[in-house]
């Protein structure tokens, strides 16, 4: 199948990184096709952490790692990327390409959030706060500035003293908070344009001849379809498109070359920042699987809340997505249950609700209906085949596959590369 989609079924962090890791060894070229740093994707090999948040992780594996026109780009950030993997090792300049129409992530952009978040008060979305709402506001606004926009150094100097003048007037009158340089922020961009300027082209036509040659390409979801701005749990949401159906816009690909869509999910759920969490666990039991789950935000280092498994959302994702079979990750953390709920529905008022509400005003009515299942009781981390698995684990996988409407194709068991089932 040469090209394939991983996207994450819930509210991010599924452990896309792991199987777009898993999948990138037989891949030639992995693709981001929207968001930004907001994104923390993470792999272990042995005890090294590797955690990467705008380089696809196919880096890992030495493949040629795109990043997309629908991302949203800090080069700062993207340098430091590159200085870290590096140091450890990894070839990053030899094998990334960054889309000239990807937008600009600026300094005005994050201070900008930070403001916007505290005056929101109790209603702050909870954002990582790395500038993604304004710098995709910027964008759709047609006032953001294209990676592509660097070379042309007068054009330049006068749009980006433009933006600045009209950030820090936004920063100085209406937030009563510091604005930004000009000469500074032109002399930064133009320093890291320069040192990308090598890597930076149209992605969109690497993308094409990959795919017309017969190359493998996996193209690498962030966040989660339940953070979509359009379909997620909106304005607890993010503000890119994290569905399969951007790979086409983010990536510059048609929707027919598309053969595979992978959906990745969570054995439960996990969610950081504000916003509905039908099935959150009390802390006690959330404390309990934070440690093994790893559920400390790999961007921010927030520690995550957690909830069981909702089919009502991985079923939405499955519907919205075209997801034909699921990678489902962190069995492993629910080893320790004698007794798991699963969530096959939701009540409002009463009454069954059919698909998962779109208002967060009908999901803070709804009451998750559960099912119980019982546990395995019995360490799944070293399993290396799906009959490894206790017969209860199998049984519980199953279940959740056949109530989200997919097949389950994945399992992992553990943070490192050798703990995935392929089934
Ligand atoms: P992503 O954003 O979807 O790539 O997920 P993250 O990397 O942000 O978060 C997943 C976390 O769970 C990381 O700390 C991983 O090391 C860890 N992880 C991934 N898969 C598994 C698994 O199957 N079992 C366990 N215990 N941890 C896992
Ligand atoms: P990966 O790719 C989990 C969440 C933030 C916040 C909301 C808006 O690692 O799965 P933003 O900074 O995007 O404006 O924040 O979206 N969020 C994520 N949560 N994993 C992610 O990415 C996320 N990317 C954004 O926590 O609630
Ligand atoms: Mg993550």
């Amino acid at each position: 199948m040469p090209a394939t989609v991983v996207v994450g079924s819930q509210w991010g962090d599924e452990g896309k990184g792991r199987l777009v890791d898993m999948l990138a060894a037989d891949s030639d070229m992995v693709v981001r096709y929207q968001g930004g740093n907001n994104a923390g994707h993470t792999v272990w090999i042995g005890e090294e952490k590797f955690a990467v948040h705008l380089i696809p992780i196919g880096i890992l594996r030495g493949k040629l790692s795109l990043l997309g026109a629908g991302m949203v780009i800090d080069l700062d950030v993207l340098l430091q990327e590159e200085e870290e993997l590096s140091s450890r090792g990894i070839e990053v300049r030899g094998n990334i390409r960054i889309s000239e129409n990807a937008h600009l992530i600026l300094p005005y952009h994050k201070l900008i959030e930070e403001q916007e978040e505290k005056r929101r008060g109790k209603r702050a979305i909870g954002t990582t706060l790395r500038g993604i709402g304004p710098a995709y506001e910027d964008k759709v606004a047609r006032r953001g500035l294209r990676v592509g926009d660097l070379r042309d150094r007068e054009t330049l100097t006068d749009r980006l003293h433009d933006a600045v003048d009209y950030k820090n007037l936004l920063l100085k009158k209406i937030y009563n908070a510091r604005g930004v340089d000009p000469d500074r922020t032109y002399h930064d961009l133009v320093t890291l344009h320069d040192h990308f300027a090598d890597a930076v082209c149209d992605t969109s036509l690497l993308v094409r001849e990959a795919l017309d040659s017969g190359q493998r390409v996996l193209f690498e979801g962030a966040h989660g379809t339940l953070l979509d701005i359009d379909w997620g749990t909106y304005p607890y949401v993010t503000s890119s498109n994290p569905l399969s159906g951007e790979v086409t816009a983010g990536a510059g690909i048609p929707p027919k070359l598309i053969d595979r869509i992978i959906g990745a999910a969570k054995a439960y759920t996990s969610r950081v920042g504000a916003g509905p969490f039908p099935t959150a666990v009390d802390e006690a039991t959330a404390e309990q699987m934070r440690e093994p789950g790893g559920e400390f935000g790999s961007t921010t280092g927030r520690a995550r809340g957690i909830g069981w498994f909702d089919a009502m959302v991985v079923r939405k994702s499955v519907r919205l997505n075209g997801i034909e079979e699921l990678g489902i990750t962190h069995l492993d953390v629910l080893d320790q249950f004698d007794q798991i709920p699963v969530c096959v529905g939701y009540t409002c008022d009463g009454k069954e609700v059919p698909s998962f509400p779109n208002q967060v005003t009908e999901l803070d009515r709804c009451e998750p209906v559960y099912e119980t299942l019982p546990g395995w009781k019995s360490d799944t981390s070293q399993a290396k085949s799906f009959s490894d698995l206790p017969e209860n684990a199998r049984r519980y996988v199953d279940r959740i596959g056949e109530l989200a409407g997919a097949p389950v194709t994945y399992v992992l068991v553990g943070r490192e590369r050798e703990q995935s089932i392929i089934r």
